[in-house]
């Protein structure tokens, strides 16, 4: 809970920037000027905070965006922030804006900057906006279903020729740390075999056997979906040819899938957590992390959130090998 009434909210955009941002900014301000407040747009993440650049939005300056992707405010990512001495700066330019609480839209390096900001006594509020939906409180994170679509289409395309030329195809799809895009698209395009940072593979066992099952049983492509942190495409691509004798490609999916309409998934998930963000901000609640959980918007407390985690698991994985 912050002392001060709140009267002035800043609103950020940081780290990669994921589709439907724009229509959480959008629902901000709009819901937060209908609440009374003053609302400001703080450019290029936390770079621009401590930058200063920092203008006013009104109901008209968010009109026109809630179908476009990216982020209106831009997105970056600051080492300056990363240090204390840059969180305190960050601290001091709020004062010096009369900035009384800051809403950070983005993915689990935002957070982490917002919570170290609460910590500093700065109220703020988080809205989980990243394609690879792996913030550990949150079921949902803005830009993962458009994401997913995306790459979904892309890959339906990639099949269609992979099956009249019986090759294999080794799609990487975007996920450094987490393979939630790739687990997920690989069982919605019945992929073969899936790959993900999170879980450990045996090229023999998980990969090259059951292409070479999915021949004896006459299949006529085989999609190998592999996360970005997962392993290197090409290298994977020229051992499965060596090893099974099937023509194989690779494509490099990468930020196809950041771009892009929000799908309605989108828009009303960053539209109800920039509602429920505005809520606890007249209620004067902070240092909250708005999340969705068992299909409901809710506010979490930010130290709690931040110590939760959440991974998939191998089992989770095996359950795409029940499709083949
Ligand atoms: O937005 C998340 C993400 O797409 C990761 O999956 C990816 O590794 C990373 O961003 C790359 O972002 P950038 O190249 O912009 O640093």
């Amino acid at each position: 809970m912050s002392e001060k009434k709140i009267k002035k909210i800043g609103i950020l955009t940081s780290g990669g920037d994921a589709p439907g941002m724009n229509a959480a900014i959008r629902a901000l301000v709009r819901a937060g000027i209908h609440a009374g407040f003053e609302m400001y747009g703080v450019k290029r993440g936390y770079k621009g905070l401590l930058e200063g650049e920092i203008i006013p939005l009104g109901t008209r300056d968010v009109s026109e965006i809630l179908h476009r992707g990216g982020t209106i405010l831009m997105t970056a990512r600051s080492k300056e922030f990363v240090d204390k001495s840059g969180q305190e700066k960050a601290k001091e330019i709020m004062k010096v804006y009369e900035l009384d609480a800051l809403v950070v839209i983005g993915g689990d390096g935002s957070f982490r900057g917002a919570y170290e900001l609460s910590k500093l006594g700065i109220p703020v509020i988080g809205i989980p906006g990243t394609i690879d939906n792996d913030v550990s409180c949150t079921d949902y994170c803005i830009g993962y279903d458009t994401a997913m679509n995306t790459a979904l289409e892309a890959i339906d395309r990639i099949r269609d020729t992979a099956s009249s030329h019986e090759r294999c195809s080794v799609v990487e799809v975007m996920g450094r740390d987490a393979g939630y895009i790739a687990l997920n698209v690989g069982m919605a395009c019945g992929a073969e075999v899936i790959l993900i940072p999170e879980v450990k593979y045996n090229l023999e066992k998980d990969v090259y056997k059951v292409i070479l099952e999915g021949r004896n049983v006459g299949k006529h492509h085989y999609i190998v979906i592999v996360a970005e942190g997962a392993g290197d495409v090409q290298e994977i691509a020229e051992k499965i040819e060596t090893f099974t004798g099937i023509e194989t490609r690779t494509t490099v999916l990468g930020y196809v899938q950041r771009g892009g309409s929000p799908t309605v998934k989108d828009r009303l998930a960053a539209s109800q957590m920039g509602i429920k963000a505005i809520e606890c901000l007249e209620k004067g609640k902070t240092g909250r992390l708005i999340v969705e959980q068992g299909g409901e918007i809710k506010d979490i407390d930010i130290k709690k959130g931040m110590a939760m985690k959440k991974q998939i698991t191998a089992e989770e994985l095996s359950e795409n090998l029940k499709l083949f």
